[in-house]
């Protein structure tokens, strides 16, 4: 049995956003081939992310200096659920994120959850006099990326742009998960006659990935 993670990065639906009908293809489909999996789902936009904000920094700062019996009963929630978050990460064997392509980023709770549960030193990587230390490495883990974006970037002179997966893979292989695929439906916006061929295209490729995943 397989514990497996679904972030669900878009604070749409699936009538509104392919990225989040290739998550409900990429579940439905998941849970046919693999039934005794153990599933958990993140919806970033309706549980609770704490941003690293003055009290989180505070907080950290009160641990770091031995001050840890001063730190506030606001500042201690936001930790333990930071906390909560980035153990439920680590326990995760694969990990798939579902996010629109905005302004080439990912919307921003992605960005709040990469800052709230996976890079997190101590349980992700740790430092060390030779540079850094990823401790999810050599576990088995993979992680599946699945992106809509209005234009399609990759192979073109604008290829630079594609910032918002190579962050997120940057990420996933710093604390050591190597095996990172991506599922890009492509181009949506930029050929809108195509747009239907696009869709069907990745939801074929995210059944496959579904299938073997
Ligand atoms: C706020 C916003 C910003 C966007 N920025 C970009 C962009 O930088 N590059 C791009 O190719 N498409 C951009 N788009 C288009 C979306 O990537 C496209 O509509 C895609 O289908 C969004 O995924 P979704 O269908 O899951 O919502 C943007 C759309 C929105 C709403």
């Amino acid at each position: 049995m397989s514990k497996v993670l679904f972030i669900k990065g878009h604070p749409g639906n699936s009538q509104t956003s392919i990225s989040v009908q290739m998550l409900e293809r990429f579940q439905a489909d998941h849970k046919k081939n693999y039934p005794n999996d153990k599933i958990e789902t993140i919806d970033l936009y309706n549980d609770n992310i704490p941003l690293i904000d003055a009290e989180v920094m505070s907080a950290w700062t009160k641990f770091q200096t031995g001050k840890a019996t001063e730190i506030t009963a606001s500042e201690e929630t936001k930790v333990a659920r930071m906390n909560q978050l980035a153990d439920q990460f680590v326990a995760a064997d694969t990990i798939i994120f579902a996010a629109p392509m905005w302004n080439f980023g990912y919307p921003p709770m992605v960005k709040a959850y990469m800052d709230a549960a996976m890079m997190v030193a101590g349980k992700t990587f740790n430092y060390s006099p030779n540079g850094p230390i990823a401790l999810l490495k050599d576990l088995g883990k993979k992680a599946i990326i699945l992106e809509a974006s209005g234009s399609h970037l990759t192979g073109t002179p604008n290829e630079a742009y594609t910032h918002a997966s190579n962050h997120l893979k940057g990420i996933l292989n710093f604390v050591g998960i190597m095996d990172v695929q991506l599922v890009a439906a492509e181009g949506v916006s930029q050929f809108p006659d195509k747009k239907n061929a696009i869709i069907s295209a990745a939801l074929e490729k995210v059944s496959n990935l579904a299938a073997a995943a």
